[in-house]
């Protein structure tokens, strides 16, 4: 709800937004739009008693038009700081004009409540019905020039949320140019307590892993200029106190609504006000606007917690479930696959799928999916990428006979697609060599063997719909897996004008959407899996095109404990791919057993990457028992609440790294399933766990031992799992239990 009065000290507007249990209060004052509150829900109070009146430094310019002697832009709590005429803190504007200058002031012009969330342009958004969320949009302009921004904040009624985005626009007759335009920007200048920026950062096969880190006076941030949002960094940071638990304590949560370059920063002033932000990183960004053009930046979301990060991971959850991912598989049960990637790499033909497909289908896996390696003469992986020709050598009389042949199994088919690459090996690149991002005289930089394709150009864009489009028409595709699997170099268009070379990679990113946009409209019925070798582009702007991403290629089950629980923190367990792969791991040759291998991948999106045709008569065994827990659990896992007990490095009984437990409850609290695994044994190990999120006055039966506890028990004084596993405890071993209400 949006709440709208006139506050004490000028008279001017003062807007207190309630989302969920959450406030976010700012106003006018002179004309600058002032922040005074994000946290949890406070009164309809006037808070701009809020506002630091300290006296600023004589070198500290000030606005010459307010009378305020201790008002100036640098100290002041800003919603929208612009370059250059005070503000010295990181800017959430700046444009330059065609005579080269570029201070600029925005000062307030109107404002209007919308109903629901509009729709701004064709990028990437959440939705949310009129009777869902309330949205303000307030009008800025700078009185020397006339450029106008306008500020979206939209504030959903059920959810602690607030989604903010910025459109721009160039009233004059003149063309000026963008260069940092950030989505959301707020100041919190009554944080008082010792503050941490809590981010994801990774590398391939490493991703999403947690780091909290201190905030100093100047600036904290993390980023990518890779391309893509990347491995290395994801698109979100948390401002949490130091004393911020799971359970405890302030975790503001910002994730931006992008799948390219990004930027989130936390920084901190001399009076102890931070300013965190959120947009597109700047480094190479610069974007004309010509008269009368609009830019609208992505949209920023803000998930407010005052109650711990579980609550801020719930929220993000719920938002990303029910307000972003589309189409009928957001809600819908997925089915298990089998992908043939580790079983087979490059080295299949029909006949080898064909049995893996036998096999998983006398085991109740529901899809095969055939990953790269089935076009053009892509026999390993330095050629034909953008050849979506079926290899007959491969796959003899196309497509269409090898899928009736696993639709008559009874499994669904899948497919693997590479579309934004070109090798320099293919036809299409010796067809269109200018179709390659590059620049003129200027060697392209190789990652595994390929190039990047200009999306920028709507040529390149059709010949990828067309060819994509043919190939899913040409038999009974259910199922595509995205893959992007290197970052882009040298990125210049042949097609666009040097003044606007600096738009290239947000108009990829935008190319990527039309693509996307086409190809879902196109096939509706299509599941879309995205990946990026692995989870190297796992973000919101992915999962509202594909509700599920490939999580990481590293599928070792201990690993995939860090990078799945990291995951967690922002990306709910429906959007994460798990799988369970062959012992010894491909990747980090560990030796775990086939039950922990499925209990791990039973946190998210559930199937298997192995050669099944090689597997014992018992492990085919535990197969068909692990799709059956999967379809049982799937309601709980995939759309209850989630609960991360241990995090790997968390210190548990004097030892650090030893152990990893999460659990989810259902909405109504009656059921709730717990993953409890151990990482290194120690001798005589003794293990407590306490759960979460149960009801203190229920009473709980544990599935597999019949025993009986109360909610409350279970909570505080938490189970003894010292004697849990069967065969006693061992590196890797891992229990499941499941709790039902009585
Ligand atoms: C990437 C993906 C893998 C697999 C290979 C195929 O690395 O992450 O899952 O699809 O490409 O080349």
């Amino acid at each position: 709800m949006i709440h709208i009065s006139s506050h004490s000290l000028t008279g001017e507007p003062l807007f207190h937004l309630r989302a969920g249990d959450a406030s976010y209060v700012f106003c006018v004052f002179h004309g600058y739009l002032l922040h005074l509150y994000c946290g949890p829900a406070v009164g309809e109070d006037d808070l701009t008693a809020l506002l630091v009146k300290v006296g600023h430094d004589s070198v500290v310019p000030r606005p010459a038009d307010t009378p305020e002697g201790w008002f100036s832009l640098d100290i002041a709590p800003q919603e929208f700081p612009v370059y250059g005429t005070g503000d010295y803190r990181p800017s959430a504007l700046m444009v330059r004009r065609a005579d080269g200058s570029a201070a600029t002031s925005l000062r307030y012009v109107s404002h209007e409540v919308l109903p629901g969330k509009p729709v701004l342009d064709h990028q990437p958004a959440t939705f949310a019905a009129p009777d869902e969320a309330d949205t303000l949009a307030v009008t800025l302009r700078d009185p020397g020039s006339g450029f106008v921004v306008r500020l979206y904040y939209t504030a959903m009624r059920a959810l602690p949320v607030i989604i903010r985005r910025a459109a721009a626009e160039n009233p004059s007759d003149n063309p000026v140019t963008v260069e940092r335009i950030a989505s959301a920007s707020l100041d919190f200048a009554t944080w008082m307590e010792p503050a941490e920026l809590l981010h994801l950062w990774g590398t391939w096969g490493r991703e999403r892993t947690i780091e909290r880190t201190p905030l100093a006076h100047g600036t904290v941030s993390v980023s990518s200029r890779r391309g893509a949002s990347s491995h290395h960094h994801n698109p979100f940071a948390a401002l949490v106190a130091q004393s911020t638990t799971e359970t405890a304590g302030p975790a503001i949560g910002l994730s931006l609504v992008y799948a390219g370059n990004f930027e989130i920063a936390a920084d901190t002033d001399p009076f102890g006000s931070i300013r965190f932000q959120a947009g597109i990183e700047s480094t190479d960004f610069a974007w004309r606007l010509d008269p009368g053009e609009t830019f609208v930046t992505p949209e920023a979301v803000l998930a407010i917690s005052g109650e711990g990060l579980g609550k801020m991971s719930r929220t993000f959850h719920r938002l990303w479930r029910e307000h972003l991912c589309r189409g009928e598989w957001a809600e819908r049960e997925r089915p298990v696959l089998v992908n043939n990637w580790e079983a087979t790499y490059f080295k299949f033909d029909s006949e080898k799928l064909l049995a893996i497909a036998k096999d998983a289908a006398a085991c109740g896996i529901e899809m095969l999916v055939m990953d790269d390696g089935w076009f053009g003469t892509r026999n390993d992986d330095r050629s034909s990428l953008g050849d979506w020709f079926v290899n007959e050598e491969k796959l003899p009389g196309g497509l269409a006979p090898l899928v009736e042949r696993i639709n008559a199994l009874g499994l669904k088919f899948g497919i693997w697609f590479e579309p934004e690459m070109i090798s320099p090996v293919s036809k299409l690149f010796d067809a269109h060599p200018d179709w390659a991002l590059g620049t003129v005289g200027r060697d392209r930089s190789v990652a595994r063997s390929q190039y990047v394709l200009d999306m920028t150009r709507p040529d390149v864009r059709d010949y990828l719909f067309d060819t994509i489009s043919g190939v899913l028409s040409s038999a009974n595709i259910e199922y595509v897996k995205w893959d992007f699997n290197r970052n882009l170099t040298e990125a210049a268009s042949a097609t666009l004008p040097p003044e606007r070379q600096g738009e290239i990679l947000h108009r990829y990113v935008l190319g990527l959407y039309d693509l996307l946009d086409r190809i879902t409209a196109a096939f509706p019925h299509l599941l879309l899996e995205g990946c990026s070798s692995g989870g190297g582009r796992f973000d919101p702007a992915m999962l509202y095109y594909a509700p599920q991403y490939w999580t990481s290629d590293d599928t070792d089950a201990m690993e995939r404990l860090d990078i799945q629980l990291g995951t967690t923190m922002v990306y709910p367990c429906s959007s994460m791919s798990c799988h369970v792969s062959a012992s010894p791991n491909h990747q980090t040759r560990r030796v775990t057993s086939f039950e922990t291998r499925g209990h791990v991948a039973m946190g998210g999106a559930f199937g298997y990457e192995l050669d099944l045709t090689t597997l014992t008569d018992e492990e085919k065994a535990l197969i068909r028992h692990q799709v059956a827990d999967y379809h049982r659990f799937y309601a709980l896992i995939n759309r209850g609440d989630f609960y991360r007990l241990i995090l790997p490095g968390d210190t548990v009984n004097g030892k650090t790294g030893r152990c990893a437990a999460w659990m989810t409850v259902s909405e109504d609290r009656s059921e709730a399933l717990v993953t409890f695994v151990v990482i290194r044994a120690s001798i005589h190990p003794v293990y407590f766990l306490r759960l979460a999120g149960l009801d203190p006055d229920a009473r709980y039966q544990e599935e597999s031992t019949g025993a009986v506890y109360g909610g409350s028990t279970l909570m505080n004084a938490g189970i003894n799992l010292t004697a849990a596993h069967k065969g006693g405890w061992t590196d890797g071993s891992s229990v499941v239990m499941h709790f039902m209400r009585v």
